[in-house]
């Protein structure tokens, strides 16, 4: 049956208005504590029962509502924040369409109460179902509360799929904190079922970063800051070697608003394309500044999304801040700055052995030079991580055989990474420097150190070929025949050559010179299985590092090889000389310091 057209009811339009813009309590949540930020809070406290579901609580010390607005606050497109298309186009605060309290209202008991700086004491307005009551006087400090109660009782359907009160809070709870990284100058905090959760005084903007994101981030942090005329880009990324299965600590904010922009994923997500696990997820928390009219933030009903003017440029400009810093932060090791301050204690006896970098010291932001990329010098913020006490003791005993060294080379003419002194069990590589004893992993080392030298070799076009002596028969499936078919050009532009012997067999008869005479077999076939894994899925390029990769650690040396000091010390040399050598291919970490300072306390000299 079809009825006539008619105007929806004004409580009904409010309801499936509300759909957009309210989906759970956490948008709710956001939504009222995005108000309390456009009124110029600098304290907000929000409190949640049974999840949100049941109370909702946003009270700010904000600038307040006049009472003779309090009705319009709740009505629908009203709104004090734009008044016109230009202001749309420009818009700087939180809110612009009036949606929110009007939606709000029309799902929940709502309740305003607000004072300004003037008012004698303050009003109280209440919503319930749609129905705006009548303005009473109310008692409340200069600022507004904002209560909403029994979310979604007069629409059951949407009522029925909110989760458990244990979901609903998370959900709440994430995106109170996403608003907390965005706004240290802001106190928050979060309360549920009167229990504190969290609380966050007014901070600077790194201490309240490393609050959020937890000391082991501290620890393996650098610094983000690049500014162009058009654009600026600020914040921390981990280095790889903290990565994480999920996407959990991951926060983009394009001008304090936290999206989930898929352009500007994609670009960090390249950046660490080189330097971190596929399967691993990368943490950061980075803020994007642009100017309002080169961004439309009016394209996504909970404003999740943005639309960036030139978005190529966005794209480039955080690929090439996040890529130049993950480099640095390995190679440029030049610079030592052993400052003992930046590390933590160790932990109690017991607790394992763990330098980290703590919230309260995150400093190293406010100190570095504006515009300098600034990634804190190599040394310090090579922290020395796991391993339980055993291990180091271990490492200690070998570490006494550079006595001798010590003499033979000033302070100041040691390298960033010392001069080797052991080696450890075939694996790891001992070295003394300038700020105490460096401990490499010699295959991860070696890789990077291969596939940078690889890489740099196919983009200057000097890649060899080296012949071999007598072809060798390479068996092979249809897939992989036609695997290798298919990428021919790539593996011929890095030096392979292959002449067929029968559909399913084929004679290698040169390999990459770069690969040194290497048994070319077992290569082949891993990169063959490598090509039928991710080849389809990536582009080019990809595909060529991919090659590389599996060429590089097929090419390392492999543990348990004898290594002499010359050669461990070209070893660290060529570290030295390398970009992203902090990090393997396939983002674990190459080496780490331990400084002095860091022993003496192991030791408890000094105390
Ligand atoms: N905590 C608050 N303090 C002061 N004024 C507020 C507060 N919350 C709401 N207001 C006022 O009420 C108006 C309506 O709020 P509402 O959230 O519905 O819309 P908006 O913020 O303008 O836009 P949007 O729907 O995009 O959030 C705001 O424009 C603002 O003037
Ligand atoms: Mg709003």
């Amino acid at each position: 049956m079809t009825h006539a057209i008619e105007l929806l009811p004004e409580l009904l339009i409010n309801q499936i208005a509300a759909g957009e813009v309210v989906e759970r309590p956490a948008s709710a949540v956001k939504e009222l504590v995005e108000n309390s930020l456009d009124a110029g809070a600098t304290e907000i406290g929000i409190e949640l029962v049974e999840g949100g579901v049941k109370r909702i609580r946003v009270a700010d010390n904000g600038a307040g509502i006049p009472q003779a607005q309090l009705a319009l606050a709740v009505a629908r497109h009203a709104t004090s924040k734009i008044r016109s298309l230009d202001d749309l186009e420009r818009v700087a605060s939180m809110g612009f369409r009036g949606e929110a309290l009007a939606s709000l209202g029309a799902i929940s008991r709502l309740t305003l109460t607000s004072r300004r700086i003037d008012d004698a004491h303050a009003f109280r307005l209440q919503v319930l179902g749609g129905e705006v009551g009548a303005i009473e006087p109310a008692a409340l400090a200069v600022g507004t509360v904002v209560e909403a109660e029994d979310l979604f009782f007069n629409t059951p359907a949407r009522r029925k799929f909110l989760k458990t009160e244990g979901t609903e809070f998370g959900h709440a709870d994430d995106a109170a904190t996403r608003i907390a990284i965005a706004f240290p100058g802001v106190a928050v905090s979060l309360t549920h079922n009167g229990r504190r959760i969290w609380s966050h005084p007014v901070q600077s903007a790194d201490v309240r970063v490393m609050a959020i994101m937890g000391d082991e981030f501290a620890g393996s942090s650098v610094l983000i800051d690049a500014q162009q005329p058009a654009f600026g880009i600020s914040g921390f990324i981990a280095l790889p070697r903290y990565s994480r299965a999920g996407r959990d600590q991951q926060y983009v904010f394009v001008n304090g608003r936290f999206v989930r922009d898929k352009l500007l994923q994609h670009a960090i997500r390249e950046a660490y394309a080189d330097v971190l696990h596929h399967q691993r997820q990368p943490a950061y928390s980075l803020f994007l500044s642009i100017s309002p009219d080169l961004v439309d933030v009016n394209v996504h009903p909970a404003k999740a999304e943005v639309r960036f003017r030139d978005s190529r440029g966005v794209h480039q400009f955080v690929f090439h801040a996040l890529n130049k810093a993950l480099s640095q932060s390995s190679a440029n090791i030049s610079t030592p700055t052993a400052d003992p301050t930046q590390y933590a204690s160790p932990r109690a006896a017991g607790e394992g052995w763990q330098l980290t970098l703590p919230a309260s010291q995150a400093r190293w932001g406010a100190s570095s030079p504006p515009g300098a990329a600034a990634v804190a010098g190599g040394f310090a913020r090579q922290p020395a991580m796991a391993g339980e006490p055993d291990r180091f003791y271990e490492v200690l005993r070998g570490a006494t055989a550079g006595e001798a060294l010590l003499q033979q080379v000033s302070d100041t003419g040691l390298p960033p990474l010392g001069y080797a002194l052991a080696q450890l069990h075939g694996i790891y590589v001992l070295a003394q420097n300038a700020a105490g004893l460096v401990l490499v992993d010699m295959h991860a080392a070696h890789e990077r150190i291969l596939y940078e030298k690889f890489k740099n070799q196919v983009d200057s076009g000097t890649t060899a070929s080296q012949p071999l002596l007598a072809p060798i028969a390479f068996a092979l499936s249809q897939r992989e025949r036609t695997l290798l078919d298919e990428n021919r050009a790539l593996l011929a532009g890095l030096g392979f050559e292959f002449g067929d012997l029968s559909p399913n067999e084929i004679a290698i008869r040169a390999v990459p010179a770069m690969l040194d005479r290497r048994e070319p077999r077992d290569l082949l076939r891993e990169l063959v299985v490598d090509l039928a894994e991710h080849g389809a899925s990536r582009a080019a390029e990809q595909r060529r590092d991919g090659v590389l990769s599996t060429m590089a650690c097929h090419a390392a040396v492999r543990a348990n090889r004898q290594l002499a000091i010359p050669e461990m010390n070209a070893l660290l040399r060529q570290m030295e000389d390398t970009e992203r050598s902090g990090q393997c291919n396939h983002g674990r970490p190459t080496w780490y310091q331990f400084a002095m300072s860091d022993l003496d306390r192991l030791f408890m000299r000094g105390r």
